[in-house]
């Protein structure tokens, strides 16, 4: 039977499903969920005040947002279907499980969410003088199924980190109505409304010309936008930061600045609270004196907004670990009540997708390279200086080799006890042995100098080093 597990050599899988989501996120929530609604009250505006440069402006953004959703918008979209399955395919069948039909309805709503933007872009032209009502409440109607599917997703994104009650009752509501839903999704809304008055503010720099009135009323509307939605903002944010359990807090510093800088995490903190400051003043500012605003400024408070949303994203995913859904299945994609199982009787035994079955002489190897893919594959990689390689991750505990496989089965039996967001080791004694021995190998062939065989004397450097991981 072919290995059924995909790994990327070099970037890893979870950087993989990582860029993919959240590239997606900052598209979807400025140019989607914010920018449906903002575009509509551009459009309302022009209609008020029977301005055409508001009607054109507001058409050449929704063109912008248009082309750019429905091509790298929906391209990620599906590549993170693609890169989850892939990844994780236990993770992705059980939230299939609990979450059929509102995913399902999430389709439907989809669907229809392209199908208005589509009408609302063709329509524009020619729905003008006594239709140009109809056609504004397309607008507010693909707004507000830009940010049903938002809100749909986010409950199976609170879900991975608090299942709350469902965990008893199994029951789909409960699922959805899990402790974090309803703040996180307080936060996106106002997140993705202020990105959108964000991009207003940056986008006035081609829907408008330099120095005009209309840039000016441009400058003012994105700015008063902006620094309106941030106050609920903050609001949302503070409510959010009250139901994170303590626990997953405890590890943000390891998801901001990884576990050799943890200690740059005040740092990392307070760099973001002054990007925020300095855009607060920059929409406060936009507000009362648009002509003051100098030009370079118009980019600021969209970029802040874009380091927060994928700041907020990263530690999202980390701090929810070893879990990939709280207290129910890790994030190698085995549940928590298999653990037992596997850890008396052997991982390879019964995991679905291990070929090796049992460990002799003749398969050892082969059988430590299953036991990585299943345990460890999702989070390291094995290509020499690859992203969080497991490789380096050893070198820096035993120092370049040659490694002694029984100090790396020590280390894999105490990971999840020194290292929290490491789950526990899925397998029995003898396999942690393999996957030791098969990472001792797998180190050899990358660092053939360090790693002399036995037989030959060693480097003095490499002697010295073998004699400290002796103690
Ligand atoms: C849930 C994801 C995940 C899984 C599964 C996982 N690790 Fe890790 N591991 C990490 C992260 C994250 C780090 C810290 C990386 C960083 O911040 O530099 C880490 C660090 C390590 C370290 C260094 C620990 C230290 O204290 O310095 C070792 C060794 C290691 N992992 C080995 C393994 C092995 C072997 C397996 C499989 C049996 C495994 N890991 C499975 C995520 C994981």
């Amino acid at each position: 039977m072919e290995f059924p597990f995909f790994e990327l050599d070099f970037a890893g899988n979870r950087l993989l499903i990582a860029v993919v989501a959240i590239l997606h996120v900052m598209i979807n929530h400025p140019l989607a969920v914010g920018g449906a609604l903002f575009i509509a009250m551009m459009e309302r505006r022009g209609i008020r005040l029977g301005d055409r440069q508001w009607d054109q402006a507001a058409y050449r953004l929704l063109l912008f947002c248009f082309i750019i959703t429905t091509s790298l918008g929906a391209l990620t979209g599906v590549g993170i279907w693609l890169s989850a399955a892939l990844v994780n395919p236990g993770a992705i069948g059980s939230l299939l499980r609990v979450f059929f039909w509102a995913w399902f309805a999430e389709w439907l709503v989809f669907i229809t969410e392209v199908l208005l933007i589509i009408a609302y872009v063709e329509t524009w032209k020619r729905w003008d003088g006594p239709r140009k009502a109809a056609h504004l409440r397309l607008g507010y109607a693909l707004a507000a199924f830009s940010w049903i599917t938002m809100a749909l997703i986010t409950a199976i994104l609170g879900f991975m980190m608090e299942p709350g009650a469902w965990q008893a009752s199994h029951r789909l509501v409960d699922g959805i109505l899990n402790p974090l839903y309803l703040p996180q999704l307080a936060f996106r809304t106002c997140l993705a409304m202020a990105m959108a008055g964000a991009m207003g503010l940056v986008g006035s720099w081609w829907l408008s010309e330099r120095g005009s009135a209309f840039r000016q009323d441009l400058v003012r509307f994105s700015c008063r936008w902006m620094a309106l939605w941030s106050l609920p903002l903050a609001a949302a944010s503070a409510w959010y930061l009250a139901v994170v359990p303590p626990v997953m807090l405890e590890r943000a510093p390891t998801a901001l600045g990884t576990m050799r800088g943890e200690g740059a995490y005040p740092a990392i903190l307070t760099a973001i609270a002054v990007l925020l400051g300095a855009s607060a003043y920059v929409a406060l500012s936009g507000w009362r004196w648009p002509r003051a605003l100098p030009r370079w400024s118009y980019a600021l408070p969209f970029l802040a907004l874009l380091v927060l949303l994928a700041a907020f994203e990263r530690t999202r995913e980390f701090v929810r670990k070893p879990w990939v859904i709280a207290g129910y299945m890790y994030a190698n994609g085995i549940r928590a009540e298999d653990y037992p199982l596997y850890q008396a009787e052997g991982l390879l035994k019964h995991h679905p997708f291990a070929s090796v079955r049992a460990i002799t002489d003749a398969n050892r190897l082969q059988a430590g390279q299953e036991v990585y893919q299943i345990a460890c594959a999702t989070c390291h990689t094995t290509a020499p200086g690859g992203v969080n390689s497991v490789h380096a991750r050893f070198e820096a505990m035993l120092g370049q080799g040659p490694w002694r496989s029984a100090a790396v089965g020590q280390i894999i039996a105490s990971m999840h006890g020194s290292r929290a967001y490491m789950p526990e080791f899925p397998g029995i004694p003898a396999e942690r042995r393999a996957l030791a021995e098969w990472l001792v190998a797998q180190h050899a062939i990358h660092r053939p100098g360090a790693a002399a065989p036995a037989t030959t004397t060693p480097s003095p450097a490499a002697a010295a080093t073998a004699a400290g991981t002796e103690r």
